[in-house]
C-alpha cells in the first residue's frame, strides 16, 4: 500500500461535527479534537449567537464547512445568492475545505428538505460536472462531494453510484467526502457490495471520511445519525483506511445528541480502528 501518509491539506486526524449543545463545553474544556466540521447553513445569517460562538471556537480549532443546500444535481439554476453567502463564510473562517452532497434537494424552487439520489446516467453526469465546475469557479476552490444514503434507485440508471461519483470527481476535478456509513446504508437498502463501492473510488480524490450511526428496521436502514457507529460500519471503515490511507475522519451526530465526552470516547474508537487498519496494511506491505 502506498497510501499510508495523511493527505491533510491543512487538516489531519479526527474531528467532530460542531453542535450548539457543545459550544460552552468546548470553550471551557478545550478538548483534544483535531478539528471541527460546521454545518454551513447554521452560520449564514450575519450577527447573533451562532457566529459569536463560531469565531471563538474557530480561534481554537481548524474547521471544515459542510453544506446541505447546494443541490448540485437539480435542474434549477444554481442559487448564486446562497453561494455568495457561502463565500462570505469561507472568508470569515478560512476552512481547510468545504463539502456538500451528490444529490438534489428540490426542483421548481421547491425545497424537499431531503438529500435525494440522482439517476446515474450520462446526461446527469454532464449536468452535474458542468455545475460543479461553475461552483468551483465561483468559489475559487475545489469542493468535496459526499455520497448520500438513499432509499430509491432509478430504472434509467446506466452505471453504479460509485462509477458516477468517480466520473464526477475526475471530470469536474473535484474531491470526495466518503461517508462510510452511507455506503453501508445504501448497500443494505439496494443490495450492492460495499467493498465494490470502495474499490470503485479513486484513491487520490478522497479527502475526508464521515462516520455515523443509523436505524436498522430489518427490511431497510434509515440514516438517522442518532446512534453510535455500529460494528459492521467500523469494519468497513477499516477497509476504507486500508485502501485510502489515514484520511481525516469525523463522526456525525445530528439527533439524540449526547454529552461531548461520549462523542470523544467514540472518536477514540475511530482512532483505534484507523490504527488497527494502518498496522494491518503495513503488515501486508512487509509480508
Ligand atoms: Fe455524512
Amino acid at each position: 500500500m502506498e497510501h499510508q501518509g495523511i493527505r491533510s491539506n491543512g487538516i489531519q486526524g479526527f474531528g467532530l461535527g460542531l453542535r450548539r449543545q457543545h459550544y460552552e463545553t468546548i470553550l471551557a474544556e478545550r478538548p483534544a479534537i483535531d478539528w471541527f466540521e460546521i454545518l454551513t447553513e447554521n452560520y449564514l445569517v450575519p450577527g447573533g449567537k451562532p457566529l459569536h460562538y463560531l469565531d471563538r471556537i474557530r480561534a481554537l480549532y481548524p474547521m471544515v464547512m459542510h453544506g446541505v443546500s447546494l443541490s448540485i444535481g437539480s435542474s434549477d439554476p444554481l442559487d448564486r445568492a446562497y453561494l455568495a453567502e457561502v463565500r462570505t463564510l469561507i472568508e470569515r473562517i478560512q476552512p481547510a475545505w468545504l463539502s456538500d452532497h451528490l444529490c438534489w434537494t428540490g426542483v421548481g424552487g421547491v425545497n424537499l428538505h431531503d438529500l435525494l439520489p440522482l439517476p446515474y446516467t450520462e446526461e446527469a453526469l454532464r449536468h452535474v460536472v458542468a455545475r460543479v465546475r461553475q461552483v468551483q469557479d465561483f468559489l475559487g476552490r475545489q469542493i468535496l462531494l459526499e455520497n448520500v444514503s438513499s432509499y430509491l434507485t432509478y430504472q434509467i440508471s446506466a452505471m453504479s453510484e460509485w462509477e458516477f461519483l468517480a466520473a464526477v470527481a475526475s471530470e469536474a476535478d473535484c474531491l470526495i467526502l466518503l461517508d462510510i456509513n452511507n455506503i453501508y446504508v445504501s448497500a443494505f437498502n439496494h443490495g450492492f457490495d460495499p467493498l465494490a463501492y470502495l474499490e470503485g473510488i479513486p484513491v487520490d480524490r478522497v479527502r475526508q471520511f464521515h462516520l455515523a450511526g443509523h436505524l436498522n428496521l430489518g427490511t431497510h436502514i434509515v440514516d438517522t445519525h442518532d446512534h453510535p457507529v455500529i460494528d459492521a460500519v467500523w469494519s468497513l471503515y477499516e477497509e476504507a483506511v486500508r485502501r485510502f490511507g489515514a484520511i481525516p475522519t469525523m463522526i456525525e451526530r445530528d439527533a439524540n445528541i449526547p454529552e461531548l465526552s461520549e462523542l470523544l470516547a467514540e472518536l477514540e474508537v475511530a482512532r483505534r480502528h484507523a490504527a488497527q487498519a494502518g498496522a494491518m496494511a503495513k503488515q501486508r506491505q512487509t509480508a
